[in-house]
């Protein structure tokens, strides 16, 4: 048995990658008790910046270079395809876009891309609103009583509801209403998804675990997924029954809309990230290429219910930690907040609407030091500050060997913090993102969405979310550290970043 524990164990030797000792079984796990965070950089200050390390029997391969990463993300896309999938997920996640892989991939992927346009971003705007609305009574609660509170969980309420209206076309309000069947069986899914000894093992033992865990009868997991797909079922029976003009537009719809499509999207559109950042267009806008009847793609409703659930585990989690993250950033760097404060009350001036409060889609691009302002905040704490490829032959990139079968994982968070790259990166400086600035920046340096045709399909939807969302609040409001509020501010890294005890805060009427 120690025989085929540690046999795994030289692999990344032999090509001249360092790692930390392994132990037998579970590899390099523990180095990273603590969350990836600040040990990415721990490992390639000890080892170099060629590293890596095992988790399991598995070899990753740490990749912060900006021009490595351009290779893997980009270059040599079709050799780097698959994201590396944890052993335990079963339907619907098997199913959902995270985790397909090659030819189904790209088949749902073509699909969906539409569905992320601009213009369909567009129509989510209403349904972000209304959440606001929401959000702002709940506030006004904590900043008449002048008090610190925690604000990422009045922020977790806000993104479950946007999730709610726009994935699965339900609505709710999770603060007033904790006890909403979804609501509930939300908060049910994360606690599931947390259960970490399981995932240990199956990490460990992929080989016993997995077969294990699919046979093992588990009802509280298949009661789970049973709500979600029934609700979305249930849903899509009713808009097929619907008039097209009277179904609600939102997200479910679009990808109703989507389920079988006679255009083929081919993966050189796939790149929302770089098509959306003007200064670093190569792409033409699609040409979409008709297809054949018989080669055309569908979406089954097995599938439908899974993409539903990307905005819970994708979007989900890294918007609440974003809109957290801004907010410390603003209270603790008071100058920032006030220029900021300033560009709210211009833009509302400029642009007051037939609905109070409302916020027009179209409006949205005259908010630059806003912009300047998430984009900094996700540069400091990115999110999802590691992702991942796993290399399908054996390969060279910039005089590298490396293996077939090891896991690349970017380290966003340690790239993000190289002062070659980023001057003084322990500032918060939202000028380091004017529209002159960026033009000089390595495309490759600053990947909170990552990059390439694999990169995160939602950004829009984020980018819309985070801006819609701070700029309502600063109409109303000012963020203000009290004596509760954690500086610095712990984090906790484990899956993705964010605040490790949530954030206390005051907010004062402005
Ligand atoms: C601030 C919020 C968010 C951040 C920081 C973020 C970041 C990321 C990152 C870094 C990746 C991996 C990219 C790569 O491997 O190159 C990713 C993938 C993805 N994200 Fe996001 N994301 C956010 C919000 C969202 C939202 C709201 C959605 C909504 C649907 C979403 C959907 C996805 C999907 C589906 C993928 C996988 C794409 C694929 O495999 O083809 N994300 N995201």
């Amino acid at each position: 048995a120690l025989v085929y524990s540690t046999s795994a164990f030289s692999r990344l030797e032999r090509v001249g990658i360092r790692h930390p000792a392994p132990l037998p079984f579970i590899g390099n796990l523990l180095f990273f008790r603590q969350g990836f965070w600040e040990n990415h950089t721990k490992l390639i200050k000890e080892y170099g910046p060629l590293c890596g390390y095992y988790i399991g029997r598995r070899m990753y391969v740490l990749v912060s270079e900006p021009e490595m990463i351009r290779h893997i993300l980009v270059k040599d896309f079709s050799n780097f395809t698959n994201r590396v999938t944890p052993g335990l997920v079963n339907k619907p996640i098997s199913d959902s876009i995270l985790c397909l892989r090659d030819q189904r991939w790209k088949d749902v992927r073509s699909l969906l891309t539409p569905a992320f346009s601009a213009a369909k971003m567009k129509e989510m705007t209403l349904l972000i609103n209304q959440a606001c609305d929401v959000l702002l009574s709940n506030f006004k609660v904590y900043a008449d009583s002048g008090k610190a509170f925690d604000i990422q969980r009045s922020y977790s309420c806000f993104t479950l509801d946007v999730v709610a209206s726009v994935a699965f076309g339900i609505h709710v309000d999770s603060q007033k209403n904790p006890e909403d069947a979804f609501v509930k069986n939300c908060k049910k899914f994360f606690e599931f998804s947390m259960l970490r000894p399981i995932l240990i093992l199956t990490i460990a033992f992929p080989f016993i675990m997995i077969p294990l865990a699919r046979i093992l009868p588990n009802k509280r997991r298949d009661e789970l997924n049973g709500f979600f797909v029934k609700a979305v079922k249930n849903m899509i029976t009713l808009r097929d029954c619907q008039d097209a003009n009277e179904r609600r537009r939102d997200f479910l719809q679009l990808m109703l809309d989507a389920r079988s499509s006679t255009n083929y999207i081919g993966v050189e559109h796939f790149d929302i990230v770089n098509q959306a950042d003007v200064s670093i267009q190569h792409h033409k806008p699609p040409a979409d290429k008709a297809l054949p009847k018989k080669e055309q793609k569908t979406l089954s409703e097995d599938e439908i219910v899974a993409q539903a659930f990307i905005f819970l585990i994708a979007g989900y989690e890294t918007t609440t930690s974003a809109l957290s993250f801004a907010t410390y950033l603003l209270a603790t760097n008071p100058e920032c907040q006030e220029k900021l404060l300033q560009e709210v009350d211009e833009f509302s001036e400029k642009h007051v609407s037939t609905f109070i409060g409302f916020i027009q889609f179209c409006s949205l691009h005259n908010l630059p030091y806003l912009e300047m302002v998430i984009a900094e905040t996700l540069r400091m704490y990115p999110p999802a500050f590691r992702f991942t490829r796993e290399t399908c032959k054996n390969c060279i990139v910039m005089g590298q060997c490396i293996p077939a079968g090891a896991v690349v994982e970017i380290a966003v968070g340690h790239l993000h913090y190289n002062p070659e790259f980023w001057p003084e990166p322990e500032k918060f400086i939202p000028e380091r993102f004017t529209v002159e600035a960026k033009l000089q920046h390595h495309p490759f340096a600053y990947l909170p969405f990552g990059a390439g045709p694999r990169s995160c399909i939602g950004m829009r939807m984020a980018l819309l979310e985070l801006k819609i969302t701070l700029l309502r609040i600063l109409q109303k409001f000012k963020f203000e550290i009290s004596p509760e509020t954690q500086i610095p501010l712990q984090l906790k890294s484990v899956s993705t970043l964010g605040p490790k005890n949530g954030l206390s805060v005051k907010i004062v009427p402005r």
